[in-house]
């Protein structure tokens, strides 16, 4: 497991600046402006930092990004990194900041002269979520990861500020790791068996076999995985901080730990991306984490689908008829739409079984939603205008792009089938929305709910402000948010 880097914070000690080894990061205002530790290094230094500033440079600088004066006379570092920062910054230019000492870090050791700037918390998530690296099947990896000192005015008031920060960096770390991991490697028993040893961190931890599944009568999810060699399963997660007998709300996951599109078989190219078809229930294991690490005040209870969409002689093939817990039929019209099948029966439980205040569900689950958003915002769509505002808000403030859909009833007539109940795939035209609304018949009107369509932020091929290359961790931080704002008030 990932986990991030340790970080500490302490008194600012002026006179040990000289002798710090490793790498010294020091803040400059927008207009150049110094503090004490800058200042320090810039005596120390011989004017090095000043005349720096005075260069053309530091005027293109943007606000959180740094730049390296290496091996500078007068000190026994490594380097000083110069961050543009205002003394209050907006949390997002902070964070970055936080990335870019992250990103030229390497494996030395940081002293990070914060004094009193505003948000030096939020450096250090930028730090951690920056420093990600997932290097499990690497041979050769660094020796050690060096330390992370925070020198601030006020240690305690910032390691307190730090500290639920710390809990979210430890959510995206699990998730990513969940989402970049092989499925030779992350089967649907060890991702069973990861979120099983949640149950450390106080989280109650269920899991329901393919035999439970079929007393449920789960049909819809069953016929998803019934190609693959590994059984299906449902895990439910609580977390039970907040008051007793409170209703929980519901994070709901689609867990495909590998697509192949199974009869209705995918083409060869791009095929190895869909080891990350779990990314919906990476993020509800993500945020699970969150919840737990930093002791929630709060009632959540996340499922998670886990099924293979394999093909093989047992496969579902086009044209079957299932049976979801709910009762509908559905006609499978193509086996690669297999994510809303999975999610139809979870959903459908997890109403029936917890009567939630609301449920959110997220899911790779559609290529169109990459078609009409790109990398940057995730599909929203929701039946409850409140609830929806309420996480559009809380995505906004962590920085994680999201755009709301439409859910007209017009769509839904897309997906009736002829021989059952409706069938599983609209066709190409509003493929997102189509199934949206194929999610929404496994949903109560009057439940408040969100469908998260991720397909297209939950991993990227190019490295992005917070994350290397590779599985971004997506939702965790505006679900965590969320979730404060609605029951931690
Ligand atoms: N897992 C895919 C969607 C996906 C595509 C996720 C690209 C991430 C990146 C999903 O199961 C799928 O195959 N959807 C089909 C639906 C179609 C057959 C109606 C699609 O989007 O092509
Ligand atoms: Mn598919
Ligand atoms: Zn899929």
């Amino acid at each position: 497991m990932t986990t991030p880097r340790q970080i500490e914070f302490k008194e600012i000690a002026l006179d040990t600046v000289a002798e710090m080894t490793g790498r010294i990061v020091v803040f400059v205002g927008l207009e150049g402006q110094l503090d004490q530790c800058a200042r320090c290094v810039s005596s120390l230094s011989k004017g090095a930092l000043k005349r720096f500033i005075a260069s053309s440079a530091f005027e293109k600088m943007k606000p959180g990004q740094g730049a390296d004066l290496a091996y500078p006379a007068g000190l026994a570092c490594e380097a000083v990194q110069v961050i543009k920062l205002k003394r209050n910054p907006k949390a997002e230019d902070a964070r970055k900041a936080g990335a870019a000492v992250a990103k030229a870090a390497g494996e030395a050791d940081l002293h990070i002269l914060a004094g009193n700037l505003g948000q030096a918390a939020e450096v250090s998530l930028g730090l951690a979520l920056r420093g990600y690296d997932f290097n499990t099947h690497k041979t050769k990896v660094p020796e050690r990861v060096g330390t992370a000192t925070f020198m601030v005015s006020k240690p305690e008031e910032v390691a307190a500020q730090a500290g639920p920060m710390a809990a979210v960096a430890e959510g995206v770390f699990f998730t990513r790791d969940l989402v970049n991991e092989p499925a030779n490697i992350l089967t649907t028993d060890d991702f069973a068996a990861r979120l099983a040893a949640m149950h450390e961190l106080g989280l109650e931890v269920e899991i329901l076999e393919e035999s439970d599944l079929e007393k449920l009568g789960m049909g819809a999810l069953l016929s998803v995985g019934q190609g693959s060699r590994s059984p299906s399963k449902v895990v439910v997660m609580q977390w039970n901080g907040g008051k007793k007998d409170e209703t929980p709300f519901a994070l709901v996951g689609k867990g495909v730990v590998f697509d192949t599109g199974g009869i209705s078989l995918k083409p060869a190219a791009g095929m190895e991306d869909m080891t990350m078809d779990m990314g919906g229930a990476g993020v509800v294991a993500g945020v699970m984490r969150t919840l737990a690490m930093r002791k929630a005040k709060a009632n959540v209870v996340g499922l998670v689908g886990l099924v293979e969409n394999m093909p093989d002689g047992q496969a579902t093939r086009p044209g079957d008829v299932v049976r979801s817990m709910k009762g509908d039929t559905i006609e499978v019209i193509n086996t690669d739409a297999e994510g809303r099948l999975v999610l139809a029966d979870v959903l459908w439980y997890a109403q029936e079984r917890f009567k939630p205040t609301g449920m959110i569900n997220l899911a790779t689950l559609t290529g169109a939603v990459i078609i009409g958003l790109g990398h940057d915002n995730a599909g929203v769509f929701s039946n409850d205008n409140t609830l929806c505002n309420a996480f559009l808000k809380a995505a906004k403030v962590e920085g994680e792009g999201a755009w709301r859909l439409p859910l007209d009833e017009s769509y839904d007539k897309l997906i009736d089938s002829r021989i059952a109940d409706m069938k599983n795939t609209g066709g190409r035209p509003a493929g997102s929305i189509t199934a949206a609304k194929f999610l929404q018949r496994f949903v109560p009107d009057t439940m408040p709910w969100i469908h998260l369509d991720i397909a297209g932020t939950a991993l990227l091929k190019t490295e992005s402000d917070l994350a290397p290359k590779g599985a971004t961790g997506w939702g965790v931080m505006a679900l965590d948010r969320l979730i404060r704002d609605l029951q931690e008030g």
